[in-house]
């Protein structure tokens, strides 16, 4: 009898350990990184993070609903295969062939990220939709439209309820979705990565770019995520009145100066700089190399013993590139997690 009721207990202490199992599980979706990357920046905090609610937020990320007209979504000026960079143009067309004056910057690792835009005008991830669906010639669409057209959807409006309550949509409740997605993007498995974690060796040339990169470019675009995320001027010309964090500032000694972009998948994001100004990486070489204008506020890392830039001899560029190459992590541009 005695025995019976205990054989009983055990089986039903199985099963329930193996739900929690199942429970801890689901709990675990979160952010992985390997060890040599630092703590992440942004703490979901209020905003827990959920299989659901990154789910929700992705679906939003790729439709065009957010939009005035319903033709651009995130995604448009965002696309994976290019490490969420735009598809190869200087400058994205928004609604209506409008287009603005920056580059589409690629889009993983934003969880690390203190600051967001070339200029750094925005500081935190949860706010950071804001500007593209507002701005008129991204998304033009203004908050209280983009939350009804989500409120009269049928099926937006349930998602959003299991998982906020039984209140309707707000900004919050969007910026928070989006917020699970943008932060879930994390990029760690280049061939660099690999190297890293002693699953993969570099061949010579990239092991001499990965030397000549770290004397040479690491102090702005320092490993592992590839940027210190300062906001310095790199000595391209000037062609234009943007005026980068000084827009910000309003201080002349922040005058042209942007923000230090990530150099991990470099060789899928092309063109480079804030507008998307250089087609190739050789182009963006030869800048450093030869192509440095003086400038007040350029940075004085690349003023050296009274020369301009940074002298690289053929043989450097081709060992550099290389080792950029090693950057791409193809694992997160095929990730169907990501995906639509
Ligand atoms: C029409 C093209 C376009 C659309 C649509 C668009 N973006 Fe962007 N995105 C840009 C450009 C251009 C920038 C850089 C703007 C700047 O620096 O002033 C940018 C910057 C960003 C950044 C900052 C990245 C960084 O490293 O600083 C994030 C995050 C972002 N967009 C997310 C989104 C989300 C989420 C959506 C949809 C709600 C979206 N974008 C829609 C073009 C677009
Ligand atoms: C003094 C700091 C500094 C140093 C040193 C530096 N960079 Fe940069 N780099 C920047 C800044 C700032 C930008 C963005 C400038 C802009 O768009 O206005 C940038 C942009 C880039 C871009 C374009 C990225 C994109 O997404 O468009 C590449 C590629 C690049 N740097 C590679 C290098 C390489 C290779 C070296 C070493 C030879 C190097 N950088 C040294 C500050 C630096």
């Amino acid at each position: 009898m005695i025995s019976h009721k205990i054989r009983f207990l055990f089986l039903f202490a199985l099963i329930w350990s193996y739900s929690c199992q199942d429970d801890q599980d689901k709990s675990d979706f979160g952010l992985t990184y390997p060890d040599y990357f630092p703590a992440p920046h942004y703490q979901f905090g209020k905003n827990k993070l959920t299989r659901e609610g990154f789910e929700l937020g992705r679906a939003l990320f790729f439709d065009p609903i957010l939009s005035i007209d319903s033709t651009i979504s995130c995604e448009s000026c965002h696309a994976q295969g290019h490490a969420f960079a735009d598809h190869n143009t200087a400058l994205s067309t928004g609604i209506a062939g409008l287009s603005g004056t920056r580059n589409s910057p690629a889009l993983f690792n934003l969880a690390w990220q203190p600051i967001f835009m070339w200029d750094g005008g925005i500081n935190h991830i949860e706010v950071m939709p804001l500007a593209p669906i507002t701005n008129e010639v991204e998304m033009g669409q203004d908050m209280e439209g983009a939350i009804k057209k989500l409120n009269n959807h049928p099926t937006y409006s349930k998602r959003f309820r299991s998982i906020f309550g039984e209140k309707p949509i707000d900004s919050q409740q969007l910026f928070y979705a989006l917020a699970q997605y943008m932060s879930m993007l994390v990029s760690y498995n280049s061939k660099y990565d690999q190297y890293r974690q002693g699953k993969s060796t570099l061949t010579a040339d990239e092991d001499d770019g990965l030397q000549i990169f770290r004397a040479k470019c690491a102090s702005c675009h320092t490993e592992p995520l590839f940027t210190d995320y300062s906001l310095r001027n790199n000595g391209l010309e000037i062609l234009n009145d943007d005026l980068g964090y000084g827009r910000i500032t309003l201080e002349t000694s922040d005058n042209h100066k942007f923000k230090v972009p990530s150099l991990r998948n470099i060789a899928l994001t092309y063109p480079y700089m804030h507008d998307g100004r250089f087609r190739t990486l050789d182009q963006v070489l030869d800048h450093y190399d030869s192509g440095i204008v003086q400038y007040t506020n350029l940075d004085p890392l690349l003023i050296q013993n009274g020369q301009l830039g940074i002298p690289l001899s053929q043989e450097d560029k081709l060992k550099l590139k290389a080792f950029l190459h090693t950057l791409s992590d193809f694992t997160f541009t095929s990730n169907p997690l990501y995906s639509e």
